[in-house]
């Protein structure tokens, strides 16, 4: 076994993610768009033959959005803290650098990682299969040892980042098996794991041809965290099924390396927002006008009911726009006083499913306008694009109906997003219950996205919903997701971590002393 050494001045906490939580500046874009410029950030460029090609760029940076980095920010700041992740673009190797107070680590992958780990393994297999195989998933072995190979990469990274006795913070369904490769190289960490959507039943797991190495990945960590109570239990369930580990309560108990016991601790932490900078966004005039203006573009409707998702077959996209046509053809909405407004912004554009899914959902959008239409009014606005938080906290301002209609979710942060933004109380909900914020957002309009006729009723009833009784189901859910907001739920998973290296050394001390008394 390999034990790495951790580089001087190791970071006190490192989180590893799929991801950087930066965005490179498009070289089109002036330089002061960018956040900040990373001089350290360069390229280590080179020409096919290996001889150095152009001199190394300063590369520009600006911070992506996402709560999960504004929600470490300080501690990542305080605590001298690393981000290990990809860029984004394959074959770009660049050097470590720091941005906003973080230090950032990339990890390169080539143009066939991101073909069989990411869009392969990850989004053809994982993804699929995870979300109740809405999609069939592929089972390929090329993908499967892409995993691993990159896994270890990012393990590796990890490794060299951490101080001694640091904590290192996994997130998602990509990365697995890191858990369990970075205990081997550096057993002296605290690991946590967090997993952003949803593990499946058993039934479903158990398809998956290395259900056993993924487990055992997993279990490398101290914390392992869910979305929900039901998807920490299908985990539990599939270890003790098809590792025969014992459990107890939270605990499972795993073999360690030293021939002894270590306890992985499997829980709840249902993800949340930045409610606070979201509802101080919608205070601001310019949202406001922006989103008078954004109602008035519409051609003034009574009524916009809104959609917004990445363009993913998880997210029932069908379904709502399935449902919204038949309402139109039975004459319940009219298109002279209502209009659905659907952002769906491009994600994983190359893999198969997702090329099929944009074909049918156009071809459904354009046909439903082809028949309602009038010069003056249109019935679906369908936006294939991605924008700022800005323009969302102004769609989500103007939408009277706001429709979530997953087919499955881990969390859904858009519902949350959208009461968090509706500071007046005024707006509807209309809740998917297979997405993890119906657990919470109870006072939303709960529909099951599969019962097309329940969901074209739950429509009518929201946009027939009495001021009143929209208030008092919004106060209910604001209150919600402020008390969960993002801050919280990254003290939550910490904490725990605290706890359990807490656990791990009193053990250690105790198995000490007995080897004394001995
Ligand atoms: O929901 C899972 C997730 O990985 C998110 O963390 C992320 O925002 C989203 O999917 C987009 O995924 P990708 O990195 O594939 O664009």
């Amino acid at each position: 076994m390999t034990t790495f050494l951790p580089s001087e001045g190791g970071a006190a906490l490192v989180v590893v993610a799929n991801r950087l939580p930066v965005d490179r500046v498009p070289d089109s874009e002036p330089a002061a768009d960018a956040a900040a410029t990373a001089p350290e950030g360069a390229e280590r460029s080179s020409t096919a033959s290996g001889q150095p090609a152009a001199p190394p760029r300063a590369a520009q940076w600006r911070r992506s959005p996402g709560g999960l980095v504004t929600a470490l920010e300080p501690v990542m700041q305080s605590e001298h803290g690393a981000w290990v992740g990809w860029a984004g673009q394959p074959d770009l190797e660049l050097e470590p650098f720091d941005f906003d107070g973080i230090r950032l680590i990339p990890v390169t992958l080539s143009a066939e990682d991101v073909e069989l780990y990411y869009e392969g393994f990850s989004n053809d297999t994982i993804w699929p299969l995870y979300h109740d195989v809405i999609s069939p998933p592929r089972f390929s072995r090329p993908w499967w040892e892409a995993y691993v190979t990159v896994n270890r990469r990012f393990a590796e990274a990890a490794a060299g980042a951490v101080a001694w006795g640091g904590t290192v913070w996994v997130q998602d369904y990509q990365l697995q098996l890191v858990p369990e490769l970075l205990r081997e190289l550096r057993p002296d960490v605290t690991i946590g794991y967090f997993h952003h959507i949803p593990f499946p039943p058993y039934g479903l797991y158990s398809q998956l041809p290395w259900r056993r190495q993924v487990l055992a990945g997993l279990l490398g960590a101290d914390v392992i965290g869910f979305q929900r109570v039901a998807d920490a239990n299908n985990f539990t369930m599939a270890v003790r099924r098809q590792l025969k580990l014992e459990t107890k309560g939270n605990d499972i108990s795993v073999p360690s390396s030293d021939g002894g016991t270590r306890f992985a601790h499997v829980h709840p932490f249902p993800i949340a927002i930045d409610t606070t900078s979201y509802s101080e966004l919608v205070r601001r005039p310019e949202i406001i006008a922006r989103a008078k203006e954004i109602r008035e573009g519409l051609g003034n409707p009574r009524r916009i009911v809104l959609g917004v998702d990445r363009l993913d077959y998880t997210k029932g996209i069908r379904h709502r726009i399935k449902a919204y046509g038949e309402l139109l053809a039975e004459g319940r909405i009219d298109v002279s006083e209502t209009i659905l407004v659907q952002v769906a912004s491009p994600s994983r554009e190359r893999v198969a499913a997702y090329m099929q899914l944009r074909d049918e959902i156009e071809m459904s959008v354009g046909r439903i306008n082809g028949t309602f239409d009038s010069t003056g009014h249109s019935a679906i606005r369908y936006l294939h694009h991605s924008y700022p938080r800005e323009e969302m906290a102004a769609l989500y301002l103007a939408a009277d109906v706001m429709l979530v209609t997953a087919l499955r979710d881990g969390m859904n942060l858009v519902a949350k997003e959208y009461v968090a933004a509706r500071a007046d109380n005024r707006g509807v909900l209309v809740l998917s219950e297979f997405a993890g914020a119906s657990d919470e957002l109870t006072s939303a309009l709960l529909i099951n996205p599969h019962d097309i006729e329940g969901l074209k009723d739950t429509i009518v009833e929201a946009l027939d919903m009495p001021p009143a009784e929209q208030a008092r189901r919004m106060r209910a859910m604001r209150r919600r997701v402020f008390k969960n907001d993002i801050n919280a739920w990254s003290s939550s998973f910490l904490d725990a971590l605290t706890r359990s290296r807490e656990r791990r050394e009193a053990q250690a001390q105790r198995a000490a002393l007995s080897v004394v008394d001995a």
